[in-house]
């Protein structure tokens, strides 16, 4: 670990995007951790050996933002299809278009509405509350779109993805339902979207593609800790409470499980992901990959899909969304109080702070914590010695 100016734990988008700018930008010996067997993070994806089909092995990654700095910059390690990301959920043997949008709404109440028509009647389902202020994620459902798009789209989705009644979960879990009154079905509104042409590995690989750079894997920062020089900078992006022992409490996480299977026939479903809206389907939603990269060419007569499982997680599991409710808020609150008492030890990425990132927020926040505290920091550290 001496040779090294900078350690950082975890090769996911924020470890490897710090690695990338202190070596390219500073010229700086980065030595790069990762308890896995693979870089990636959570992006990680790998061919399918028996279809070469890509699956990204915890779940589907859609890359997606509003910020063109963080575009310009992923781009300089990869280029993008024109994949653009649409969502279908399967109801009571029909399929409808997610978010909730005009041709959703004619499809579920039967005839054709004009978007101040659908507004109109939206508008009225939803004061079924009559002002009440809502006291649980049910009411505040209702209030934004009103019973019947209430009970088809999000009662059954949102009671397997937390295995609890929508009735027992707070309100604060949603602030708002998108209901588009167009016909437009694109998942994200964002200017800037598409999938890695040779896939997302080969983005990690790109990064960390410079003679500067070392990647250990298969290696727990906590196996390895005692040897780290106390005066090397860290960079620190696995979960704030396991640092810390979880001496302030334990943060809570959900997790899903991934059921995988080859099957033979060229396409199962027509479309990349079915959400399951039924509460009597047990998974939450079927990928099928090779939706996602149409351009390639992939068997016909073979497809991979994964059914997803949404429950709470142990330790023992990956943790992927944070459940966040108040006392978690305050557990945080006391590991943020000292992680900044750990001086040489900089926290980040969605474990390090215990926040949902899209990619793209992982880049951009890693970009800033660079520029701001990792950069002064070995900057600092060259003119002291
Ligand atoms: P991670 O990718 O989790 O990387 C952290 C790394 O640290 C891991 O590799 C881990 O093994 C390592 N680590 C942890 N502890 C230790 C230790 N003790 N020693 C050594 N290494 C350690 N984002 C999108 O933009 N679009 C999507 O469609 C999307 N879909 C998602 C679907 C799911 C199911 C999940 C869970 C996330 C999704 N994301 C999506 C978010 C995306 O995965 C994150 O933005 C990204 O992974 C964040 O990068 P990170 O570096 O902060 O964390
Ligand atoms: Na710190």
């Amino acid at each position: 670990f001496h040779d090294y100016d900078l350690i950082i734990v975890g090769a996911g988008f924020f470890g490897a995007t710090v690695a990338e700018r202190a070596a390219n930008q500073l010229g700086k010996r980065v030595l790069i951790i990762d308890r896995r067997s693979h870089i990636g993070g959570n992006a990680y994806s790998e061919n399918d050996r028996q279809t070469g089909i890509e699956v990204h092995k915890y779940g589907a990654h859609l890359f997606h933002t509003p910020n063109r700095t963080v575009w310009d910059y992923l781009s300089r390690f990869t280029r993008f299809t024109d994949y653009r990301h649409r969502v279908f959920t399967s109801y009571r043997n029909q399929v409808f278009a997610m978010p909730i949008n005009l041709g959703t709404i004619c499809q579920f109440f039967g005839r054709q509405f004009s978007p101040d028509e659908a507004r109109a009647l939206i508008a009225a389902q939803a004061a079924e509350l009559e002002g009440r202020v809502p006291r649980n994620l049910e009411e505040k459902a209702i209030s934004l779109i009103g019973r019947p798009l209430y009970e088809a789209f999000i009662r059954g989705y949102t009671a397997k993805q937390w295995q609890t009644d929508p009735r027992d979960l707070p309100e604060s879990i949603i602030t708002r339902l998108p209901v588009r009154y167009n016909f437009d079905n694109r998942y994200f509104n964002d200017p800037y979207e598409g999938l890695p042409v040779d896939g997302y590995t080969a983005i990690f690989k790109r990064m960390l593609d410079n003679p500067l750079i070392d990647v250990q894997l298969a290696t727990d920062y906590f196996a390895v800790r005692q040897a780290i020089p106390s005066d090397k900078t860290v960079v620190y992006t696995g979960p704030i409470d396991r640092y810390f022992d979880y001496r302030a409490g334990e943060l809570k996480w959900r997790t899903i499980d991934f059921q995988e299977e080859v099957l033979p026939v060229g396409d199962f479903q027509g479309t990349a992901v079915m959400n399951y809206a039924d509460e009597d389907v047990p998974y939450t939603r079927i990928l099928e990959f090779r939706h996602f990269n149409p351009e390639r060419d992939y068997p016909a007569d073979r497809t991979v899909i994964v059914r997803e499982y949404s429950r709470f997680a142990t330790r023992a599991d990956e943790p992927y969304y944070p459940v966040d409710t108040l006392e978690d808020r305050r557990t945080y609150l006391a590991y943020r109080k000292l992680a900044e008492e750990e001086t040489g030890v900089i926290f980040g990425g969605r474990l390090g702070t215990y926040r949902y990132l899209d990619m793209h927020q992982a880049i951009g926040a890693a970009l800033k914590s660079f520029e701001t505290e990792v950069s002064p920091r070995l900057i600092g550290a060259e003119r002291a010695a």
